[in-house]
């Protein structure tokens, strides 16, 4: 991937290298014919798939899915949008989901048991939701009930979770959030408890916490869950308004002050936009933090002629860059980077899908246990009725 400055015509550009075409990161194996990326009529292969299941078919593209298989999508969405999508969509036989896994476990537990969810790559996860796993979370909890704090203590998870700890915390009296409603869904923490565990992304969490609640750092706590007791002593606990669990997104922890810094010598009149998954100091330091929707929202309403460094994954910052030519859209980071794994869904894997699914085949389908989906479907209802 390469960098260049922003055209003479102010449109950012951002130009694929060679030998950096995402396509390149494919690799995984699937369970049937995957069609060659040369091949020139995935496009019309995609096509006819999709008029021959018609209203049986509904696909979600969530905004860091790549432009080959996002103009494929029914509708596009951050991870709370496509949530409502799923949810909203009762007819359809056929979910697809061109997105990541914690996603499409929640179109299925938000879906009727007759609807069927199809993630057209199943290697397409999410690292940060691999930070958290069930049994390192019960631990977690074992810790604060034994220091007598897990009473008062509300988990809230992150939708960047699968479904496991989505039913954890629908088990424990908590919620989900998105980058949307983290805010919102912290309040109505508040309200039940004393204290919140917020699973798995340390940033999202501490960012919510001091920028829109106003406590201080010291009232957040790390809990790593690779030492011994999380690596906090009961009185730490205690005193804590949030413990926050040691998880982080690979895509965003990217980005630092250095970028945001570079960028406003380079460009001084520059708005800088990040999500809120980026570390705090950079949250700080930019001009606006924001949800996916809330960053497209924010440049579909800026002015001609202004100027946008915008830290989030890169497909969606360069469909911004081409949407909005009169306006300068740049990636705020020089070492640009694709979220990898919402790269997996590619046109050859969607067709293959889609192919399937015409031929009466469901491959790749996502399902989650009854019992964890009822507990998950709790906490996810109780984050839909947030809003
Ligand atoms: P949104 O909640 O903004 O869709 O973000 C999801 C995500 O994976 C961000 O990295
Ligand atoms: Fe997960 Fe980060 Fe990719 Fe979002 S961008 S899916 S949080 S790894």
């Amino acid at each position: 991937m390469t960098w260049t400055e922003p055209s003479p015509t102010g449109t950012a550009l951002l130009l694929l290298g060679r030998g950096s075409d995402p396509s390149s990161e494919r690799g995984v194996d699937c369970p049937g014919e995957l069609p060659a990326p040369s091949d020139p009529t995935l496009v019309a292969r995609a096509a006819a798939a999709k008029a021959a299941l018609g209203d049986r078919l509904f696909i979600l593209g969530h905004h860091y899915q790549r432009d080959e298989v996002i103009q494929f999508a029914d509708v596009t969405g951050d991870s709370f949008k496509l949530a409502r999508e799923a949810a909203a969509r009762p007819h359809a036989e056929y979910i697809v989901f061109c997105g990541v896994h914690f996603m499409a476990e929640s179109a299925d537990i938000l879906t009727s048991p007759a609807q069927r969810v199809v993630l057209p790559d199943l290697a397409a996860g999410c690292s940060m939701a691999d930070m958290a796993v069930l049994g390192q979370v019960e631990d977690c909890w074992d810790r604060l009930d034994e220091v007598g704090l897990a009473e008062g203590t509300v988990p809230i998870t992150y939708m960047n979770s699968s479904a496991d700890i989505k039913g954890f915390v629908g088990r424990r009296g908590g919620a989900v959030c998105t980058s949307s409603n983290a805010e919102r869904a912290l309040r109505w923490a508040y309200e039940r408890g004393e204290r919140v565990l917020f699973l798995p992304d340390q940033h999202l969490g501490r960012n919510t916490a001091v920028l829109e609640l106003g406590f201080s750092l010291d009232d957040c706590v790390l809990y790593d869950p690779h030492k011994p007791d999380g690596g906090l002593s009961a009185a730490q606990l205690d005193a804590a308004k949030i413990v926050l669990w040691r998880g982080h997104c690979s895509v965003h922890g990217r980005f630092t002050v250095d970028s945001v810094r570079e960028v406003r010598e380079r460009v001084p009149e520059v708005n800088v936009m990040v999500h809120p998954e980026c570390r705090h100091d950079v949250v700080l330091a930019a001009d606006h933090v924001g949800s996916t929707e809330y960053i497209i929202r924010t440049i579909d309403a800026a002015p001609a002629g202004s100027a946008w460094a915008v830290a989030t994954e890169l497909n969606l910052v360069r469909r911004l860059g081409n949407a909005h030519p009169d306006k300068r859209i740049m990636f705020l980071d020089r070492t640009v980077c694709y979220c990898s794994t919402m790269n997996r869904i590619d046109l050859p894997h969607l067709v293959w899908a889609l192919e399937e699914l015409v031929a009466g085949r469901v491959v790749n389908e996502i399902t989650v246990d009854a019992d964890t989906a009822h507990h998950a479907r709790v906490a996810l209802d109780r984050m839909l009725a947030l809003s």
